[in-house]
């Protein structure tokens, strides 16, 4: 994966567990800042090896680290320079997920060699919402389920994501959710 997404995995550590424990988990895998630049893609192995480490350092199983890294990634791209983009992609969950394929074309624009997932919306009810989630990589169901929690979140909601249905070649997701204030 690019490198913007190792940068967030080191940014969780560093607040979760401090700049040792980060520079500790660079030692054990032999990587440094070149396997961290945002431009550049490296394999998902390299991608899969740094959660692992930081799952174990964070005392979570693989899923749980993926789950905490999709809410933590939300909570990411609302700092900095991706806040933009993020309050321009949708004013509620039900038009922020209808528009994420938008977001990643719009933020992939300059990324050669980017593998994005996709998302449809296949049924919006009030508090209900299905969505189909395509991808060719596979594992990433939990970091799916904890980027829509961290989006219900975004939006001051409470509720579920669960996984409805795993088809032959995408994933629907069920998010039941209350609207805060
Ligand atoms: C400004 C915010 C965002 C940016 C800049 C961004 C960018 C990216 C990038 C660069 C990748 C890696 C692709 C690769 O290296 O091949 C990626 C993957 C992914 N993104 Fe986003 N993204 C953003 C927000 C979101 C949100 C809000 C979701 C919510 C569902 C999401 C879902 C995913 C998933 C599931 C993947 C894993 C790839 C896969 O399943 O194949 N992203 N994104």
């Amino acid at each position: 994966m690019y490198g913007m997404i190792h940068r967030a995995v080191r940014q969780m550590v560093f607040d979760e567990l401090g700049e040792d424990a980060w520079l500790a988990l660079e030692q054990k895998l032999d990587i440094g800042p070149s396997e961290l630049l945002t431009g550049m893609v490296y394999d998902d192995a390299l991608t899969i090896a740094i959660i692992s480490e930081a799952s174990a350092r964070l005392n979570l199983s693989i899923d749980a680290c993926l789950f905490e890294f999709g809410r933590y990634w939300i909570k990411y791209a609302e700092r900095g320079p991706l806040a933009a983009i993020m309050n321009f992609t949708g004013q509620n969950l039900g038009s922020f997920i209808e528009n994420l394929d938008r977001l990643h074309l719009a933020v992939s624009a300059a990324m050669p060699g980017v593998r994005l997932p996709s998302f449809t919306t296949i049924s919006s009810a009030p508090g209900h919402l299905l969505v189909e989630y395509r991808s060719d990589r596979t594992g990433m169901e939990q970091f799916v389920t904890g980027l829509f929690d961290g989006l219900l979140t975004r939006f001051h909601a409470t509720g579920d994501v669960t996984i409805a249905e795993h088809k032959a070649s995408s994933i629907i997701f069920e998010i039941r959710y209350q609207d805060g204030i």
